[in-house]
């Protein structure tokens, strides 16, 4: 088999067999089929598609280029939840505890933020002491014993996706729907999961800007894994404002407790309660998605989450008094008001640059394995339907760099759209794809 002709094949609008897709990762991941080839390959499949078929064995291909993690070690059904990238999302922190006070094990491996979208495992650091690198048998045993680890996500799981995207971040071939979906999918197979519920972004701050492209992808991965046989489910929920009000490391967190706490974002508590039902549904621990909901209602409530966050927080070598005290986290020296420069009614938000204006301030990456600023970002004060006076903030500033200021309030300011007519806040909630 020659690369070209597999180039070629996919170019004509021909689809790929296994074999062909399998030499094709391999030989890439080794290093013997170079980049240029596997870049004009990408290309080729931007504009030509694949079938289900052929993304589900790029997926598999992909999954298997590099360790698989077996989990067999912990008891119980295993449920990971992965969402496609967003400005202040959060979910992670609060669901992780909150799914785990309910009983599912979760066992999760996690990724850093890059540009501007924030990594779970930086929003964790910016806790006092927290540890993401635990050694395999520490990871294992907190799980069997309090229910909950969250690691960093090693370079020996899906090396062909990790080498592949970064490829695709230079060729302009990153939002590419079989892409996205076998990137995705093959390191969460990878990662042992039983069960995966996917969060698929769409809006302006998302991959997918339309709800049509939004449902695809989620089908999709539903797909995938379900014929790698693992149970899925996916909701699609609007990208098209930042997620609650904080964005950025130490305030996602404090943001994250006040949510454990009951007292949350209406948006980002409604997001946690439709994905933590469908986790808990796949993990067993609920028969139906309304039964899930009262019970992780139950659990905010009573302060169940917040305990188990910090025993989560103690088992990785944190700060646990930050549960009852956020005010330990990292606070930065500055802080800034963003004055609206007109009045009305706040009709857009454009997260993209929103979570660019957090990253100037400190609290992102522009450049892979970048320093962050853990106490840097900004807390949005008006959200879409929200009315706004001139000079009244849009936003607060948080940042260590007062350098930075100028241009991440112009972005900010630039970032909402006003109008003299109200406009409802867009649905949250978008599709829920169960497999049940
Ligand atoms: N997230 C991923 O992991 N891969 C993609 O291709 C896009 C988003």
């Amino acid at each position: 088999m020659r690369p070209y002709d597999v180039i070629l094949k996919k170019r004509r609008g021909e689809e790929l067999s296994r074999d062909e897709i399998t030499f094709f990762v391999d030989g890439f991941t080794r290093g013997d089929i170079p980049d240029y080839q596997m870049a004009a390959w990408c290309m080729a499949v931007f504009f030509q598609g694949m079938s289900a078929r052929e993304t589900r064995d790029l997926t598999i291909a992909m999954a298997r280029s590099g360790d698989v993690v077996d989990l067999s070690a912990i008891r119980g059904i295993k449920v990971d939840k992965h969402s496609t990238g967003g400005v202040g999302d959060k979910t992670t922190l609060v669901l992780a505890p909150l799914v785990a006070a309910a009983g599912v094990p979760v066992a999760k491996m996690s990724g850093r933020g890059l540009g501007h979208t924030g990594g779970t495992l930086d929003k964790l650091e910016s806790i006092p002491g927290f540890r993401v690198d635990l050694p395999k048998d520490v990871f294992v045993r907190n799980v069997n014993s309090i229910g909950i680890a969250v690691v960093g996500q090693t370079a020996a799981v899906a090396p062909a996706d990790k080498k592949l995207y970064a490829l695709r971040d230079v060729t302009a071939t990153v939002d590419s729907m079989p892409l996205i979906a076998s990137s995705v999918c093959s390191k969460k197979l990878a990662c042992g999961a039983d069960a995966i519920v996917f969060d698929v972004k769409v809006g302006s701050g998302a991959f997918m800007k339309s709800e049509e492209d939004a449902l695809a992808l989620a089908r999709l991965m539903v797909e995938i894994v379900e014929g790698a046989g693992r149970r899925a489910a996916a909701v699609v929920s609007d990208m098209n404002q930042p997620l609650g009000r904080a964005v950025g490391n130490a305030l996602e967190v404090s943001e994250a407790i006040d949510t454990l706490r009951g007292s949350g974002p209406p948006d980002l508590v409604e997001l946690c309660l439709s994905l933590g039902s469908l986790m808990l549904v796949l993990g067993g621990a609920a028969p139906d998605a309304d039964q899930a909901r009262e019970t992780l209602i139950g659990l905010l409530g009573k302060g169940a989450a917040l305990a188990k966050f910090a025993e989560f927080v103690a088992a990785q070598g944190g700060d646990a008094s930050v549960a009852e005290r956020p005010e330990i986290l990292p606070h930065a020296s500055h802080t800034a008001p963003v004055p609206s420069p007109g009045a009305g009614y706040v009709t857009a938000v454009n997260a993209e640059q929103v979570g660019v204006a957090a990253m100037i301030l400190g609290a992102g990456r522009r450049v892979k394995d970048e320093p962050v600023d853990p106490a840097a970002g900004l807390v949005v004060a008006k959200k879409i339907g929200d009315r706004v006076a001139v000079g009244e903030p849009l936003a607060t500033l948080h940042t260590n760099n007062p350098a930075s200021i100028d241009e991440a309030s112009r972005l900010v300011a630039s970032a909402y759209t006003l109008s003299q007519s109200a406009s409802s806040p867009p649905r949250l909630i978008k599709q829920v794809i169960g497999a049940w």
